[in-house]
């Protein structure tokens, strides 16, 4: 059902853990199935630096946050937000259908956590919108 890269990212996630005094924290969670994403930004001058995530979910949340965290990282705030679910999806080779609406929480961590960094900043990122929270089916 998985890919082998899936599979790995699953069973060996990348960047997994928190960061102190981040500069920006997000929180998504699916309503449908109860998994939550926590996503970890250190940024400095634009640039994140750092990157982890805590996954209270599935596998291909697992996976696709792992795999978010490795496309995120040592990029501009404004690289960061064309990391799409479907970017994820992409460098992960594929996931099962059923399985696709489990990416989108990496990308929304990924936008509440930039949002947050936004907000304690006092910026504007351009193309950033506050995070709603909303069902996914
Ligand atoms: Fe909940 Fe995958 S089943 S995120």
């Amino acid at each position: 059902m998985y890919n082998d890269k899936v599979l790995d990212h699953f069973t060996n996630p990348r960047n997994v853990g928190e960061i102190e005094n981040a500069s920006g924290v997000g929180q998504v969670g699916n309503a449908k199935c109860g998994d939550i994403m926590k996503m970890y930004l250190d940024i400095e001058d634009g640039i994140i630096k750092e990157v982890k995530f805590k996954t209270f979910g599935c596998g291909a949340a697992i996976a696709t946050s792992s795999v978010a965290t490795e496309l995120v990282k040592g990029k501009t705030v404004k690289e960061a937000l064309e990391v799409t679910n479907k970017k994820v999806v992409e460098a992960l080779g594929d996931l099962p259908p059923v399985k696709v609406h489990c990416s989108l929480l990496a990308e929304e961590a990924l936008r509440a956590a930039l949002w947050d960094y936004a907000q304690k900043e006092g910026i504007e990122i351009e193309g950033l919108e506050e995070p709603v929270e909303h069902d996914h089916h």
